[in-house]
């Protein structure tokens, strides 16, 4: 073995050790914060990932993970995108502006449901300490997805969010238009905690919270009544994110239960509905996936990295392969949350233009597993951009700079599941 090799096998193991730390730093007992301070409570999509990294070397505890997400779930099936562990100052809006009574104090809007895949994956890593934990979560999992399907899924059979956030990528162009509708009136003075911790020029604007804020009030107002709040609901957007993420998550199940001889009945035709609902995300002017306004049908025109989640849904999409090829010519160190040429681009801004490593990741799996080969691309260059700025929040896809919180959970968790094995 050369020098090189050898320099570069060290540098590998080096980041793998530091990744681990990252986890075990993070870690709270049964659930891991995304990073200290900006973002100190449990997670929904964080913690999916951070059970993929955990389960590289400690199966138990990437269960853990998973379960106590669990334990948050509603009635109703929802499953929280924040749970509020411990009261933590540090963040805005914490449990009193939700005003949720659900198990544990939560925000009371979801996240992408990636936690069905990952729970599958679990299993599948290590069946004999997975069967028994898999088949408990089980039920729950499948309520969390009939919720989906009853609460989220518009007429044209696409699955939308109620609120930037709920999508995962908040500040996301593909917003703009509903958020334009809402007079955010009443919204009143409140301290927002994230520019604290990270400069304002990587977070979303007080034109976005002042929105976000006013969706909160309003839905509590009702009491977060699922029925109450579909009732002219000023905020409807349909989410490839949530969409394919979903989409995924059915079909992973679907597998796993037959093969564990679960109860499967009525599974297929959910997945069967959320392959025919994804036709209605194909923008036609566009020629790609892309997020729509629920009120008015307008598309957001936004070549963004969900539009590109179409393959990690099962999707075949050879039409999304030029589209990849072009955003990856654009930006070098990986797809950008919005098309460099889009006029709307802002490369350190939050979901208007940086790289983010867990999409990367469902990016490139999903691309391989339809045999496209940019797929190893995307990988290559989530392993470049993390071995050269470390384990951060997002990265700007143009220069590779670090942007956003430092010593990130799921940045981490994708290293060690992901992006730093070799191809
Ligand atoms: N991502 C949001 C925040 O920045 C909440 O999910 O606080």
């Amino acid at each position: 073995m050369n020098t090189e090799t050898l320099a570069a096998e060290a540098a590998v193991s080096e980041r793998n050790a530091e990744a681990r730390a990252i986890l075990t730093a993070n870690d709270r007992g049964g659930y891991t914060v995304p990073t200290a301070g900006l973002y100190p409570y449990q997670w929904n999509w964080d913690s999916a990932f951070a059970a993929l990294g955990f389960a590289q070397f400690d199966m138990t505890r990437a269960w853990a993970e998973i379960e106590t997400l669990f334990s948050g779930q509603w009635d109703s099936g929802m499953v929280p995108h924040i749970l509020f562990h411990k009261p933590d100052p540090g963040y805005f809006p914490g449990p009193d502006v939700w005003g949720c009574s659900g198990p544990i104090a939560s925000s009371g809007i979801t996240q992408p449901p990636v936690a069905l895949s990952f729970a599958t994956r679990l299993l599948a890593a290590d069946p004999a300490l997975g069967a028994a934990k898999f088949a408990a979560l089980y039920p729950k999992m499948r309520k969390w997805a009939d919720w989906f399907l009853r609460w989220r899924r518009d007429e044209k059979g696409a699955i939308f969010v109620i609120h930037p956030w709920e999508s995962g990528r908040d500040n996301a162009p593909d917003w703009d238009n509903a958020m334009d509708a809402i007079d955010p009136q009443g919204v009143g003075h409140y301290e927002r905690r994230d520019t604290q911790h990270v400069d304002a020029s990587m977070r979303p604007t007080k034109y976005d919270y002042d929105r976000y804020i006013w969706l909160v009030k309003r839905a509590k107002a009702l009491g977060w009544d699922d029925a109450l709040m579909a009732q002219d609901n000023p905020f409807r957007v349909a989410d490839p994110t949530m969409h394919f993420t979903l989409m995924r998550g059915v079909r992973d199940l679907l597998a796993a239960g037959a093969a564990q001889g679960l109860d499967v009945d009525g599974l297929a035709d959910q997945l069967a509905a959320l392959e025919s609902g994804a036709e209605a995300l194909f923008n036609p002017g566009m020629g790609y996936y892309d997020s729509y306004n629920c009120a008015n049908g307008i598309w957001s025109n936004a070549l963004s990295n969900a539009s590109f989640l179409c393959w990690f849904g099962g999707l075949k999409a050879p039409q999304m392969e030029a589209h990849l090829a072009r955003v990856l010519d654009a930006a070098p160190y990986g797809v950008p949350s919005l098309a460099p040429f889009d006029p709307r681009f802002d490369a350190k801004r939050y979901w208007r233009g940086p790289t983010w490593a867990m999409m990367n990741m469902m990016i490139g799996e999903g691309a391989s597993e339809q045999g496209v080969a940019l797929g190893e691309e995307v990988r290559a260059r989530t392993r470049e951009v993390i071995g050269k700025y470390g384990f951060v929040e997002y990265f700007d896809p143009m220069t590779g700079a670090a942007a956003g919180g430092k010593a990130f959970t799921w940045t981490a968790a994708v290293w060690l599941a992901w992006a730093g094995q070799e191809g």
